[in-house]
């Protein structure tokens, strides 16, 4: 499995993929993000909406339905689209058999509406209700999820999207790739199996998905000849990083986390736990497509989409048609991001952490500097700081790293989840200008639950 794992980054575009070196990685840490306000006003309309959590049954492909957890009964849950400066006042009704909570992935919003059990608020208990309440701001695609325990490998997930008052881009459509795992049974943690060897461990997934579909059941995205499309790719799997590629495309990614970048053309995309990137792509090859996503981790079959030309005979990729950019061609590198929103100063952190994360050892744990979550240390910080963390990764396993309430800058990109490769080494800065209790932590769920994750808190 470790060999797999290296020559999966080695494979094409792959070692452009994490091209960075710590020195300098360090050297650009010093950039300093954008100044925000955390709390923006309303300027738009107040947006009400209910999310029922409860257990139903879903289709995955037209052979399988699955017994889970959803949102209103509908998985990936239904999108939420407002624009930004909207009110959202959400009521999440717990119909549950556990109690649950909605984080709204990547939206630096007020500490007591980010979602996090014992952090920022009780959980909801089954058969309560909490209302969410935050103002929408800054535009851009993000996700919403519970953040109790196992449960968002269950499906109690959805897009959240928040849409510019004055778009950057034209495009003709506009469509969601929801990537996915599936996995048919109750979560539960996982162990490493011992033997003290680093090693790369999943749960026993059934598939991928693409928006809740499987790859024999793929969904079609339609478009026609001349056309521009918005795709918004989206992780918000349980454990799975994913590269994306089309067949006889390139794509334009425009944004990362939501943030504006300067448009990058490439021929694939690696999106790992709780990232997303948007891409434009220009409809200039008719026929039917696939979109593909690959595990880099492990060897299982491929999530799929396709991309169908309304005004071409084709109906369906022909068998076996698979996209140059998953092998070769050029793969967007950290190093390729550079934010529309830098405003070129440059800061002197007040505060820097150093973190090794490391586990998957014997025990099962995975932890920051030998501590594993619940059993660790706060990161203390003042308001109005600019932190500085660096993460050494000691592990075979790649760890998307995510920090709530807060974008940081990395490279020369504003992000709030960047994946530390294997055995490397990722820096961010950010400015301490959101007060609370902000949970910070790997977005590989089984990762999280065995304790690598910490929790900044404002001193
Ligand atoms: Cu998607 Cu703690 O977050
Ligand atoms: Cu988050
Ligand atoms: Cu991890």
């Amino acid at each position: 499995m470790q060999g797999g794992l290296t020559s999966l980054f080695a494979l094409g575009g792959g070692a452009l993929l994490f091209p960075m070196t710590c020195a300098r990685q360090e050297a650009r840490a010093s950039v300093s993000p954008r100044r925000r306000s955390v709390t923006p006003r309303q300027t738009g309309q107040l947006v009400e909406i209910r999310r029922t959590a409860r257990v139903s049954n879903v289709e995955v492909s037209p052979s399988r339905v699955w017994r889970t957890w959803t949102y209103d009964d509908s998985f990936p849950g239904k999108e939420i689209r407002v624009r930004e400066g909207d009110r959202l006042r959400i009521t999440v009704d717990n119909q549950l058999p556990e109690e649950t909570t909605i984080h709204w992935h990547g939206v630096p919003l007020p500490n007591t509406m980010d979602g996090v059990p014992g952090v920022t608020q009780q959980p909801i208990e089954p058969g309560a209700q909490f209302v969410y309440d935050f103002v929408a701001a800054p535009s851009g695609t993000y996700l919403y999820h519970t953040h109790v325990g196992l449960q968002l490998d269950r499906g109690l997930s959805g897009p959240l999207i928040i849409e510019e008052r004055q778009p950057r881009y034209a495009y003709d459509r506009d469509y969601l790739v929801i990537l996915d795992d599936f996995l048919p049974g109750d979560p539960r943690p996982l162990s490493s199996g011992g033997g003290g060897m680093m090693s790369v461990v999943t749960p026993p997934y059934e598939g991928l998905m693409v928006n809740g579909r499987l790859a024999s059941a793929a969904p079609v995205f339609d478009l026609r000849r001349g056309e521009k499309v918005r795709l918004r790719l989206m992780n918000p799997s349980g454990a799975t990083t994913f590269r994306v590629a089309i067949a006889g495309h390139r794509m334009t990614v425009v944004y990362a986390d939501g943030r504006p970048i300067e448009p990058r053309t490439v021929d694939s995309v690696v999106l790992s736990m709780g990232e997303r990137y948007d891409v434009l792509v220009d409809g200039t090859n008719p026929g039917a497509w696939n979109l593909i996503g690959a595990p880099i981790e492990v060897q299982a079959p491929a999530a799929r989409a396709v991309l169908r030309y309304t005004d071409s005979a084709a109906v369906a990729p022909p068998d076996g048609q698979w996209p140059e950019g998953l092998t070769g061609g050029v793969a967007l590198s950290l190093d390729d991001l550079v934010s529309l929103e830098n405003q070129g100063e440059s800061a002197q952190s007040d505060r820097r952490f150093d973190l090794v994360l490391s586990g998957g050892m014997m025990g099962g744990a995975w932890t920051i500097n030998g501590q594993a979550y619940p059993n660790a240390d706060p990161l203390d910080i003042h308001e109005g700081e600019r932190v500085e963390v660096r993460m050494r990764n000691q592990s075979m396993m790649i760890h998307p790293m995510h920090l709530h309430g807060h974008f940081f800058r990395t490279g020369r990109a504003d992000k709030d989840t960047v994946i530390v490769p294997p055995m490397g080494s990722v820096a961010f800065t950010f400015a301490a200008d959101n007060p609370g209790r902000w949970f910070f932590h790997c977005h590989n769920l089984y990762h999280m639950e065995a304790g690598m994750a910490r929790v900044f808190r404002y001193v």
